[in-house]
């Protein structure tokens, strides 16, 4: 009895902490959001920098307090009205984050140039800085709808019965408010011009509201079903796809026609799947030794993790290939920095290895809340495995690319190697717009 009272009391201070917290998150954002609104306006002549800061003012705080309520927001039910606000409160966001550092940077240029006769005014630095990261904003926003083929080859003694087998990797497409059946329409054809032999999804196939979140269910689901993979499409859930209750989604994967294999082990005569479940569900994952204890290792055996930081657990289990998602990369500068840093490079994305084990973590093929992609790609991973012998570990996979294989904490290697169509059945990625991306990566870009 007394216990439970300490517990209830304790759960009180909790949400009223939480409440706080939130609160503290809003102030900070809407006071740089002001102030962000304050030096647009003050950028024009009068009456217009009464008119533009109050317009922009108001959008500020829309944008910055529609982001925190979407964070922690209960009900989940789509509107349409939601689904807009979450993009263009998202695009206000990611429009703050670059005004600031352009602003930084023409502030610097100003107390530089200042006393330069002829020097521009102040107010003139202010607008370049608000025109830059309007274009900045803009060119994100496009790259945030283009979905990028990368190739991988990786190369694997224990692949006896099929090779090269083709696995295309899917992570975090968030479906819900922002993502919905156009761009889903779009990875379905990339995915199916790869011709995969199989297809995995790395979790976070919904985003924070489950499938209250989506619009048309039966529409995604009928968009999903034409994934099309000889071995079938298998997944795993991610943290955001149970963050909130839903009795329906596992009947929904179903209907996409997504094998779960959570916590699971699965295998064909090529290879052995192994699913982790989303490393934050509470108690729901169950350990990777217990799992792998009777998998036949002669097959090369694949872990499907949402968090990349699962991959020492599998390398210390002697598995030959883990999959990952989860970081997204880091979706937009500077976010990327803060994810390298977490995570390590090849933690955050890429190709990498730890051990015999090989890992790749993918940049996502969705994007989460805000809809701008700066220094990362929506991407659909196509990995071939091929068969070869030497290299780490001998059985293991061996990858092969061009710029080196590192340990996956602190390693430096990009995914991807070019392959081109596979060689084996020429046309496989054939497409009429497909053409060579050749600047730092060597990509197909379809
Ligand atoms: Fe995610």
């Amino acid at each position: 009895m007394k216990y439970a009272s300490v517990a209830k009391r304790l759960k009180a201070y909790q949400k009223r902490w939480q409440t706080t917290l939130r609160w503290i998150e809003f102030g900070g954002a809407a006071a740089a959001a002001l102030y962000s609104s304050l030096r647009i306006a003050r950028a024009f002549p009068r009456p217009a920098e009464t008119v533009v800061g109050v317009a922009v003012s108001v959008y500020a705080l829309f944008g910055v307090g529609f982001q925190t309520y979407t964070r922690h927001r209960e009900d989940h039910t789509f509107h349409p009205l939601y689904s807009r606000a979450v993009v263009l409160s998202g695009l206000y966001v990611a429009f703050m984050t670059y005004h600031f550092c352009a602003l930084l940077v023409c502030d610097l240029l100003y107390l530089f140039l200042h006393r330069v006769p002829g020097a521009p005014p102040r107010d003139a630095f202010s607008m370049a800085a608000a025109v830059a990261a309007l274009l900045i904003v803009a060119h994100g926003y496009r790259r945030v709808h283009r979905i990028r083929i990368i190739p991988v080859r990786l190369r694997c003694a224990k692949l006896n019965r099929r090779f090269p087998y083709r696995i295309v990797h899917l992570s975090d497409l968030h479906i819900g408010a922002a993502i919905s059946g156009k761009h889903l329409g779009e990875m379905v054809r990339k995915v199916n011009l790869c011709h995969p032999d199989l297809i995995v999804i790395t979790g976070d196939i919904l985003n924070h509201g489950g499938t209250y979140e989506v619009q048309d269910q039966e529409e995604v689901e009928s968009v999903l079903k034409e994934m099309q993979a000889c071995d079938g499409v298998y997944g795993v859930l991610g943290n955001h796809d149970t963050e909130t209750p839903d009795p329906n989604i596992h009947q929904f994967f179903s209907k996409c026609g997504i094998h779960m294999i959570d916590n699971q082990v699965a295998e064909n005569d090529t290879v052995t799947l192994i699913g982790r479940t989303g490393i934050l569900l509470s108690g729901g994952r169950v350990s990777l030794q217990s799992l792998m204890e009777h998998v036949n290792r002669e097959k090369p055996v694949i872990v499907l993790d949402h968090d990349p930081k699962g991959i020492r657990e599998a390398s210390q289990c002697g598995a030959d290939l883990v999959l990952c998602g989860h970081t997204h990369a880091g979706q937009f500068f500077p976010c990327t920095v803060f994810t390298q840093i977490l995570y390590g490079k090849t933690g955050s994305h890429g190709v990498g290895q730890l051990g015999k084990t090989m890992s790749v973590v993918s940049a996502g093929t969705g994007y989460f809340q805000t809809p701008v992609r700066i220094g990362t790609d929506n991407e659909i991973i196509c990995i071939d495995l091929e068969k070869g012998s030497g290299g780490a570990g001998k059985d293991g996979p061996e990858c092969e690319q061009p710029h080196g294989v590192q340990d996956a904490e602190d390693g430096d290697a990009d995914i991807g190697e070019y392959s081109g169509p596979h060689s084996g059945e020429a046309g496989r990625a054939e497409d009429k717009d497909q053409h060579l991306d050749r600047e730092g990566k060597d990509n197909i870009l379809l």
